[in-house]
């Protein structure tokens, strides 16, 4: 009998290229997983565009006029429909609350730009330069209701070289970012694993 696919919902607030490379991830059978929804708070949100042209479920929940519970109230009640076994943020610019992380407890992985716990937040590549770092990458994690903090799943390093600028760097993580991000979540949906403290253990005492 073929294996369950895990069932993933996309959160983003803009371009969507992690989530187009997940989504691709799971058309080529690399990832046991299908999209069940892509979920954007932002009207017109250029990843929302890409997953209608490659025929997933959309829905947009924009925050504007609503207080930060009755966005995710309304957040919810899409996640809730749409039964989802992971909730992927892929450039979602939100903070979710202990009560949304609580509901789906270590089943909220995020992506970020940086070699976390170093540069959370935002404006990464800048601060990066600014203290003249000299490698950088990008981390994917578990969330756990702080700012990038969580369980570290998969991180990938790169130089920063002389000369480096914002885009460059960008780009250079952002490629890393697309394949880190399919190596954490086929480890997660795939193997053993259990957080002890900060750490999360992958290994044959893994509990998940
Ligand atoms: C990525 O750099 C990700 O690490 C950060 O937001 C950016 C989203 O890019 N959280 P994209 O929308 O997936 O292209």
């Amino acid at each position: 009998m073929p294996e369950r696919r895990a069932r993933l919902a996309v959160l983003l607030s803009g371009r969507g290229s992690n989530f187009v490379a997940l989504a691709e991830a799971c058309e080529k059978s690399e990832l046991p997983a299908e999209i069940v929804l892509v979920l954007s708070n932002v009207e017109g949100a250029p990843g929302i565009a890409s997953a209608q042209r490659m025929g997933l479920p959309t829905a947009v929940v924009t925050h504007r006029g609503l207080s930060r519970r009755q966005h995710e109230t309304a957040v919810l009640a899409e996640l809730e429909r749409a039964s989802p076994d992971w909730i992927c943020l892929a450039g979602y610019m939100r903070m979710l609350s202990p009560t949304f992380v609580a509901r789906f407890e270590e089943r909220i992985v995020n992506i970020h730009p940086s070699l976390l716990p170093a540069f959370p937040g935002l404006s990464v590549h800048e601060q990066v330069l600014e203290h003249g770092v000299k490698v950088s990458g990008c981390t994917v994690h578990l969330v756990d209701g702080g700012l990038d903090s969580g369980p570290i799943v998969v991180q990938r390093v790169v130089e920063v070289d002389d000369g480096e600028t914002v885009e460059s760097l960008a780009s250079k993580v952002l490629e890393q970012e697309h394949s880190a991000y399919k190596q954490a979540l086929r480890r997660l949906i795939t193997e053993r694993w259990a957080v002890n403290g900060r750490r999360l253990e992958f290994g044959p005492r893994g509990c998940s």
